[in-house]
């Protein structure tokens, strides 16, 4: 641990997530951001520069042998997320790595059994989940009514070839990217993990899917689309109920809160949710309360995800066994 009690927390990767990432993160109050790492020493001195990091390293594996640094922030690519995960672990650091965990449950087990097993935390870094916002979803939902749908999408126009998101070696495609809120979303409302899914995408050839749409049933005849690309811009998170429909504008970001019960608009304070992510994790490192996201929750993501792209490659449906098997 270092001087000060707050957390000591390293940064792994110097990509453009910390424009946002690092604007209101450093007002929580248990976190300092001491450290970056990147491949090479000359991005993690500007970058250092740039934020006002202390120090800086030319490699990820320096980083994680400073014995000062406690916990560390993962954004590098997808593809990427599992493996500095495992590292950072046996390190001996704490684990916040950015959404999409990853495509692979298999992966989400070994993670959480190598954390567990280390008295060490992990949470996948998806920041809506924390915003009062999603909160107060929660709260007004049962003036709905049962739960009769769930619409949620999110897409943004992408047409730079060389992003990151556009790339499969780095397991990129718009379901991982944003079509993973709309899991997300639909698992919070439903409760639940999905029973069965079918997926359909649009894939350049020999690219990622620009298109995702998909069907998560959740049973008792409970469904959810989701829809997620490059090719267009929204974003959306609806519940349908026997009473009425409850809709965020907004759900992802929550740039602003945007809440309607029906055609009444809900207020709701807008509040910075990476500051929140960071304060829960940092939090629960010190042992005050949990983690908001666990094992349960990346594996539900994860197996959908791996299930909706099963779905999308052969053209059928797939059911989803707990707790970890995809079977076609
Ligand atoms: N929660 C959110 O709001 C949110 C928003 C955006 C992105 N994200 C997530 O954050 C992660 C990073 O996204 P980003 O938009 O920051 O990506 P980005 O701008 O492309 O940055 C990725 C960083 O990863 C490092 N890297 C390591 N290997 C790489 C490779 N083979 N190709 C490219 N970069 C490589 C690079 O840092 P060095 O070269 O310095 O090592 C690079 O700056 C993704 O998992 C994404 O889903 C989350």
């Amino acid at each position: 641990m270092g001087a000060s009690s707050a957390v000591q927390w390293g940064i792994l990767g110097t990509g453009s997530i910390n424009e946002r990432f690092l604007r209101h993160v450093r007002e929580a109050p248990d976190a300092e951001f001491v450290a970056v790492g990147s491949r090479t020493p000359e991005r993690a001195a500007e970058f250092a520069s740039r934020y006002g990091i202390p120090r800086s390293f030319g490699s990820y594996e320096e980083m994680l042998a400073d014995p000062a640094i406690e916990a560390v922030y993962i954004c590098l690519p997808n593809s990427l997320h599992h493996h500095w995960t495992m590292q950072a672990l046996a390190a001996g650091k704490h684990v916040l790595c950015e959404k999409p965990y990853s495509r692979r449950a298999s992966d989400v087990v070994e993670a959480f059994d190598a954390a567990e097993a280390s008295g060490l935390l992990l949470m996948e870094g998806f920041m809506w989940r924390h915003t009062p916002q999603a909160r107060r979803f929660m709260e007004v939902l049962p003036e709905i009514g049962p739960i009769r749908a769930i619409h949620a999408s999110f897409s943004f126009r992408l047409e730079d070839p060389a992003d990151v998101r556009m790339q499969a070696d780095l397991d990129g495609g718009s379901l991982m990217d944003v079509g993973c809120y709309c899991i997300s979303g639909s698992r919070m409302v439903a409760g639940s993990d999905p029973e069965r899914v079918y997926g359909e995408q649009v894939t350049p050839t020999g690219g990622v899917d620009v298109r995702f749409t998909g069907v998560l049933g959740f049973g008792d005849g409970l469904t959810s689309t989701i829809v997620s690309g490059f090719q267009s811009d929204h974003a959306s998170l609806e519940a349908i109920g026997r009473d009425g429909a409850l809709l965020l504008r907004e759900p992802w970001t929550a740039r602003p809160p945007a809440m309607w019960l029906g055609d009444l608009k809900i207020p709701i304070e807008p509040e910075d949710p990476y500051r929140l992510e960071v304060e829960n994790f940092s939090a629960a490192i010190r042992g005050h309360g949990r983690p908001l996201l666990g094992r349960a929750d990346a594996l539900g993501q994860a197996q959908t995800i791996e299930a909706l792209y099963r779905s999308a490659a052969t053209g059928a449906p797939v059911m989803l066994d707990s707790p970890l098997g995809v079977r076609a």
